[in-house]
């Protein structure tokens, strides 16, 4: 709940010219963001040096004025960086605390800082300073965990695993293979980071509070010092757009819900039921009760955290959806939303990183498990094709029988006396057992993309040469 409001009585210092008292004390935690905005200070000042210094620069204030406002951000800066700084609610937002500091550091000259500009494009530039900077990082953590999948893919290209469609056993693939898929997921999220970069590389300040400004301003000195691409080209757009941020939301959740399919993965090939991989003991958990257990919990919460990704998404996208244009009090509540989902996405790569890269193959597992479930039924029909010159449909069908007679024998279908083969279909020869092994099932499928270690060494080569 609100602190006690004891001097409500005294109007905003910022914008109270009109106001006979101050806002009651809900009135105030209701509109205050200071205790998440916070979090925009370096954006805010930056912003507020490059704004200054046009505005010098375009003789809309004196060069005296510039320097005491430069100089009291620098210290307002390292206050704030040295946690010397006393955030107040009463001031609402990171941009009005900051502001009232520097009007007790440097008098009179700090009320010559809001020339030209409104809190709604001074926001929308801060917050877009932020996203810019979380997106690179995002880049740089993506490439981070494709590097891990690069290495587990190359040192297992020739391992063998079962491939799974409906989490049946399928056909044969490599472990390699398996991770390249996600490294083109993972490529694909660095690319769509990259665009989103691209999108809003667009300088906001000056568009002022909707119309632009009377003042004889320089966007494009203000754009370039603040290293942005060019000004954005409509004052109404540029405040009342939260696209970048819905954007990087977007992004988070599409990156969550290819870390949640991993964290799935894993959380089923680490049971002992499957064995496929141990995990380290860095990225797992003990059982209070049960002393044998090894727990995935980083990569359930991987799971979990996409939920939260999820939401925030959702939130903002229903907090705009209904927002006439431009500015409105509702576009304060996009912060939070993507503090949190930056957070959650950082550690979600950040432990994915670290799982993938600590933990253990269990090539033998693996392999065993290939073999199994008549995985390479498939290669039999294809030799009966190529071989015999059966329509596939047919060699289907015998291939089926084959499957059958193995399963009521309890052996594999490399395990069948040729004899009984030949008794299903008499092109069958010996020379069919060189395909039903899963080394040569894995090997055979050299189709561009395909399973076969040579193959997967070509894309593990394209990818190197682009991370
Ligand atoms: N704290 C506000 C926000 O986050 C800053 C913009 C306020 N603008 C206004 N017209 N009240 O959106």
């Amino acid at each position: 709940m609100a602190e006690s409001n004891t001097d409500t009585k005294s109007s905003n210092q910022m914008w109270g010219g009109r106001f006979a008292s101050g806002p009651d004390a809900i009135m105030e935690e209701i509109n205050a963001s200071i205790g998440f905005d916070k979090k925009l200070f370096a954006q805010d000042i930056r912003g507020s040096i490059a704004h200054a210094t046009m505005l010098a620069h375009q003789g809309i204030i004196s060069a005296e004025d510039k320097d005491k406002i430069v100089h009291g951000l620098n210290t307002i800066l390292s206050e704030i960086e040295g946690g010397n700084f006393e955030f107040s609610r009463r001031l609402e937002d990171i941009h009005m605390n900051i502001e009232a500091r520097l009007a007790t550091l440097i008098g009179p000259a700090a009320g010559r800082l809001h020339t030209a500009r409104s809190r709604n494009d001074q926001v929308a530039l801060d917050f877009r300073l932020w996203v810019k900077e979380e997106l690179q990082k995002t880049e740089q953590m993506l490439t981070g965990l494709i590097a891990a999948f690069l290495d587990r893919a190359e040192e297992h290209a020739e391992s063998v695993m079962p491939g799974f469609t409906h989490l049946q056993t399928a056909q044969p693939v490599t472990f390699g293979h398996h991770c390249m898929a996600y490294v083109e997921m993972f490529g694909r999220d660095r690319s769509r980071v990259r665009h989103a970069i691209e999108h809003l590389d667009e300088s906001p300040i000056g568009a002022a509070a909707l119309a632009g400004t009377g003042y004889p301003i320089d966007r494009h000195m203000t754009a370039k010092a603040l290293g942005f691409r060019e000004p954005t080209r409509n004052s109404i757009d540029t405040v009342s757009d939260r696209d970048f941020a819905i954007e990087f939301l977007a992004i988070a959740a599409i990156t969550g819900m290819h870390l949640s399919r991993l964290a799935e993965e894993i959380v089923i090939w680490s049971t002992p039921q499957f064995g496929f991989i141990r995990l380290s003991d860095a990225f797992s958990t003990g059982s209070s009760i049960m002393p044998q257990k090894k727990n995935p919990d980083a990569a359930e919460l991987v799971r979990a955290k996409t939920g939260r990704i999820n939401g925030s998404l959702i939130a903002l996208l229903t907090i705009m959806k209904g927002l006439p244009l431009a500015y409105s009090k509702d576009m304060q509540e996009d912060k939070e939303q993507v503090f949190d989902a930056a957070e959650s996405l950082e550690l979600a790569i950040a432990a994915m990183t670290g799982m993938v890269r600590d933990m253990t193959v269990n090539t033998a597992r693996m392999k065993a498990a290939a073999g199994s479930g008549f995985s390479t039924a498939t290669d039999l029909a294809d030799w009966l094709v190529r071989e015999a010159g059966l329509p596939f449909r047919d060699a289907h069908h015998v291939t089926g029988r084959a499957v059958a007679l193995a399963e009521s024998k309890g052996c594999d279908l490399a395990e069948l006396p040729l004899a009984d083969l030949q008794a299903i279909h008499s092109a069958i020869t010996d020379k069919v057992y060189d395909v039903l092994t899963v080394e040569a099932s894995v090997a055979s499928r050299k189709s561009f993309g395909g399973t076969a270690p040579s193959e997967v060494c070509k894309q593990i080569a394209f990818w190197r040469a682009r991370n």
